[in-house]
């Protein structure tokens, strides 16, 4: 059901604004974002859909096309748990900048086809989504930027996850037929063609602890940084040490926390290095450094899962241009780069790998790179 449907069907009324936004495939750029390195994702045709209305001072009432119940939370006393922590989060966020609905009250209905726990960024669709549809409720004006950065603190500040700002950022700023390459240090992002034809192989494999893991990894690279800091007294991020100095740093730390910078610091310059080859539509070599990433996502990073592995190597052996997990990992999707060549011969390969291995099929979609966050009609 279409979420201004879903929100007359609970609500007897209809609701005054409505937006969406998209869920992403980031190409490359894996656990940069909060390293202050560069990403560069793509938004893809899924989206989540928030249709609001006014409600009593204080209260949110929420309900979601995923399972229907209706939630009615004073979010500014009590935090709620689940996904509605997103919403009052994002109401919280709108309060700070004056961008909320009058009393800060509001009824929220929510629908969409973006997979939850997949890798895609569910989340960020929603938190993204809901400050939009919200500020256009209260009358207010912010810049796609403010959207994601109100989005951002709601999952980061509030919910609690250590999420860089990649999710909601391409969420915001997405072009139709475009990578977008954000420099997470300075914000800068960049519009960046893309041509090529993209695979989505979602094994099925949901980790339910991906946010413990993330905040793990997040806790590991600030260590890192802290010891780092003994050689290079001015390091704000761990993406910005020199690539060129990879054995001084490998001598400074311990593991794990030398596996994890190493990660980091290549996947970098590697990144970079991507969107140059992107920008230039050299597919070939840009294809070559999802491999490289992935490689180093399992081996380094150590988030990824034998499932994610084994599409990968399937794809590779078949000819695939490249591939690599896509999002925090530890399960979820795997993106595969093909052309018309090899692209019947990859599906049937994965499938065949993987049937083989797990007794079962993964799901296989073609991405497109779509636009990001927009009004939607309330009819
Ligand atoms: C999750 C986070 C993102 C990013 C990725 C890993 O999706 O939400 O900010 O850190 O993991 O690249």
């Amino acid at each position: 059901m279409k979420a201004s449907a879903l929100f007359r069907a609970t609500f007897g009324v209809a609701p005054q604004a409505a937006a969406s936004a998209p869920g992403r495939v980031n190409l490359i750029g894996e656990h940069t974002d909060y390293n202050g390195g560069p990403v560069l994702p793509i938004a893809i045709q899924a989206r989540t859909t928030v249709a609001v209305g006014p409600a009593d001072a204080g209260v949110l009432e929420i309900v979601s096309s995923r399972d229907g119940s209706l939630a009615r939370i004073r979010y500014t006393t009590a935090f709620p748990p689940g996904w509605a922590a997103y919403v009052a989060g994002v109401m919280r966020e709108l309060a700070a900048l004056g961008a909320a609905p009058a009393g800060g009250g509001a009824r929220v209905a929510v629908a969409g086809d973006v997979p939850v726990g997949a890798g895609l960024a569910s989340s960020a669709a929603l938190t993204v989504a809901g400050a939009k549809a919200l500020a256009a409720l209260a009358g207010a004006r912010l810049v796609p930027r403010q959207f994601a950065g109100v989005a951002f603190r709601a999952e980061h500040d509030h919910v609690g996850v250590h999420c860089g700002v990649m999710d909601q950022t391409v969420a915001a700023l997405a072009k139709p037929s475009h990578a977008l390459l954000i420099e997470c240090a300075s914000g800068e992002a960049r519009h960046i063609p893309f041509r090529g034809r993209l695979l989505l192989v979602d094994t099925g494999v949901r980790h339910a602890l991906v946010a413990g893991a993330l905040n793990e990894r997040r806790a590991e690279c600030e260590a890192a940084v802290t010891q780092l800091r003994l050689e290079l007294p001015e390091l704000d991020w761990l993406a910005a040490w020199p690539a060129m100095r990879v054995a001084r740093l490998k001598r400074a730390l311990p593991e794990p926390l030398r596996s994890r910078a190493v990660h980091v610091v290549e996947e970098t310059a590697r990144t970079r290095l991507a969107a140059e080859l992107l920008a230039r539509g050299r597919l070939k070599r840009f294809g070559e450094l999802l491999y490289e990433s992935h490689e180093s996502c399992r081996r380094l990073y150590q988030c990824s899962a034998p499932e994610l592995d084994l599409v990968v190597a399937a794809a590779k052996r078949a000819g695939a241009l490249g591939a690599r997990l896509t999002g925090a990992g530890w399960g979820g999707a795997v993106l595969v780069l093909v052309d018309r060549r090899c692209e019947a011969r990859a599906v049937v390969a994965i499938r065949r790998a993987f049937a083989r291995a797990y007794g079962r099929e993964p799901a296989f979609s073609v991405v497109k790179a779509s636009g990001g966050m927009r009004k939607e009609s309330v009819r």
